[in-house]
Formats: C-alpha cells, structure tokens, sequence
C-alpha cells in the first residue's frame, strides 16, 4: 500500500463524524466525489465507485449484453479475475498470447476471433498500457467492444489518452496492492449513456428499489442485478487517494527512469507501449533464456526480484477453477455447462500459450515504491549490473 496519512484520516473521520455512511443518502459525498474526481480526471463521461475491480469489470460486461454463447478474448498473463468476470457474466473467456510488451498480443487477437466474439479485454498488467490503436482498430473492423482492465493501472495513460477511458468500458481495482487503495474497491469508466445506466441498475439493487429517484431520468428499464454499490468509508479513503495519484505517479515514474538509466546499457528492458503512460510500478529485464532469467532474479531477491512465469494466479497456467470449468457452484448456473456456450466453448490446456509462457519464463521483474530513496535506487543499480 502506498501513501496514506492524516488527508484519508481526516476524510474517515469526517464520515464517521457525520454518522452517514450511506452513499445515497448524500451524506459527506464522498463515493459522489470520488466518481466526479475519476471523470475529471480520465475525461470519462461516466463513472461507478463500486466495491472492487472484479466488480466493475463484471458490471461493464453485462451492460454491454455479453452474456451466454459469447466469447471474449483475455490476456494469458493477467490476474484470475479478469477471466472470472466473462465466466461471470455467462461468457466463455478465450485466452490470447501476450507479446514482449507484457501485454496482450494484438496479432493473437486476430487470430483467436471467431463468429461468437464478443468483446476483447485488453489488460494494462502492472501498469504497462497495451497497444490500444492496434487493439480498438481490430475491434473496430470486427465489431467488437473493447473493455480495459485498468485494475493494476489506476491513472496510467497511452499516447495522452487516460488507460480506462479509451474502450468502450474500463475498470479499476483500489484493493490493498494497488497503486492507490481503499483496502477494497473498484471503479466503471465509460461514455456511453446506456452502459453507464445499465451499470448503475446492475451493481445496485437499491437501484430498482427503495431509491427510485435514482433512475428518474432513465430510459433503461430495471432488472434484477446484485449489489456492488460502495460505501462511504471506502469513498472517503479513494477520495483522498485520487489526490494524491499523479504525486504518486511522478514519483514513481522518476524512481524507475533512474533505476532503468542506470542498467539500460547492459540489460535488455521490456519494450513498452508508450513509456510515458507507464505507471511504472515495475521494472521488467528480459533473457534470452529460463536459466539466465532465473540466475539473475535470485542474485537478485534481495529487493524482490522474480521471475515473472512465478506469478501464480496472474499466469493462465494456474487458472485451475478456468482451466478445469468449475464455473459456479449450481451446475445449472455454470456459463461451461449451458446449452448457449455449447458451440462457443474452448478446451483449456496449461500450454496452450506457449508464447505467454516463454516471455515470463524469461522475463524478471521488481516492484518499486514510490517513496524509495536514492541509495536504495543506487544499491537496486549496482546489485543488478553486479549480477549481470
Ligand atoms: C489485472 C487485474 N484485474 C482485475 C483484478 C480484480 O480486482 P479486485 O481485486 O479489486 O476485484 C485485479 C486485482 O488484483 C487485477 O490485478
């Protein structure tokens, strides 16, 4: 967790203070404020504080229609729930390879397209933007909505454009490990009017119910969704958080430009998207082989260093309830075991991707922070050229 202190404390206690930790009931505003704020800053025309990133990528899925007997593409490297949230939704998750880049593979997508595509979900993994042109012009001559996973890339941006704001959804993850936090929470980007009420109907039972004045305005009709609305609590911590991101981001961004001015001449940096728009909450060398990646991160653990292939969950490999179609508990609510999924199915094997799988295996990555001092940056250099 990065960087809270007595702005969250203050925002906390005024909610507390105001004994109304109800969103609607307009108390402080902060779940108001926090959705204003993530207008204002990604240029979105509408935005949903909701109670995580799973949540918001959930939602954006249903009110875009996606459900049984669709498919949408997902990166093989992201974390699980990006997959979960299609299975979610009824849809089948089709994993693509990801490119050098360490996102998802612009060519892959094209390759995997079918006649029951849906939607592809480009995953800016650790901060590092995807190839949007590439990957909006590919949705644009299929047909296809492109939904971002902005989940580990909260205020990241390519080619100017804020990560989130450029599909036609996009969703971000305030959970404990981000890059700003609520402990838990997430947040629904987008510009169009009828996603963003289906969102509203879908993530809030209070919705349809007792607060009708929210839908005063609607032209979409209720139905039964579930419950992902926020809570003030929650609202008051991002509210503080979002002030302090682009601090955050510079800091950060400052922080991995030294480490990477000081290695670039004799390892070999992952290629990004747009360097700029990097979030830069890791630094990423690539091999040319398992066996030299794997020798390096070891002499280098001492500040984190991994092998990214060791990702866990964040690798499609160890996606067991995907690869293994465990997908909900009633089989007769399980999206792998429905009539309409029949045709869209695919089999899952653990080397399906072997591109996906060959990059990690020989890509190391660290974490940075964003308070990280010059002499730890300084010892990051040397104990890296020392081991190279
Ligand atoms: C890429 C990615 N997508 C989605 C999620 C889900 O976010 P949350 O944990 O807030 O549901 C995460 C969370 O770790 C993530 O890293």
């Amino acid at each position: 967790m990065f960087r809270v202190g007595k702005e969250e404390i203050e925002q906390v206690t005024k909610s507390i203070e105001s004994k109304d930790l109800f969103k609607l009931n307009n108390g402080c505003r902060q779940c108001y404020n926090v959705e204003e704020k993530l207008c204002n800053i990604t240029g979105s025309k509408y935005s949903i504080f909701m109670t995580s990133g799973q949540a918001a990528l959930t939602t954006a899925l249903v009110a875009l229609g996606i459900g049984p007997g669709d498919q949408v593409i997902v990166p093989g490297y992201t974390y699980i729930a990006t997959a979960m949230a299609v299975v979610a939704a009824g849809a089948m998750p089709v994993i693509a390879e990801i490119d050098d880049t360490l996102t998802i593979s612009p060519e892959d997508i094209e390759a995997k397209i079918t006649k029951y595509t849906k939607a592809i979900i480009p995953v800016h993994i650790i901060g590092l933007p995807c190839d949007m042109d590439k990957i909006c012009a590919i949705a644009k001559k299929h047909n296809l909505y492109v939904i971002e996973d902005a989940c580990q890339a909260d205020g990241g941006s390519y080619k100017g454009k804020r990560l989130g704001s450029i599909g036609d959804a996009g969703a971000f993850s305030f959970n404990y490990f981000k890059i700003i936090t609520s402990g838990e929470g997430g947040a629904m980007l987008t510009n169009s009017r009828e996603v963003f009420e289906r969102s509203l109907i879908y993530h809030d039972s209070s919705a349809v119910a007792f607060f009708g004045n929210q839908m005063e305005e609607f032209t979409t009709e209720g139905f039964c969704g579930t419950e992902f609305r926020a809570n003030e609590l929650c609202g008051a911590m991002v509210n503080a958080q979002l002030d302090k991101l682009e601090g955050i981001l510079s800091n950060l961004r400052e922080t991995k430009k030294y480490i990477t001015d000081g290695i670039k001449d004799v390892i070999k940096l992952a290629p990004s998207n747009d360097p700029e728009g990097d979030c830069s909450i890791n630094v990423c060398v690539q091999f040319d082989s398992s066996e030299k990646a794997s020798d390096f991160a070891e002499k280098c653990k001492e500040f984190g260093a991994f092998v990214v292939i060791n990702s866990d969950r964040h690798v499609y490999s160890n996606w067991q309830p995907i690869l293994e179609k465990k997908g909900a508990l009633n089989p007769l609510m399980d999206p792998f075991k429905m009539e309409a999924n029949k045709d869209a199915q695919i089999e899952y094997t653990k080397d399906m991707c072997p591109k996906t799988l060959d990059i990690l295996s020989k890509t190391v990555s660290f974490c940075l922070k964003c308070d990280m001092t010059k002499e730890q940056c300084d010892k990051i250099i040397d104990t890296m050229r020392k081991a190279f």
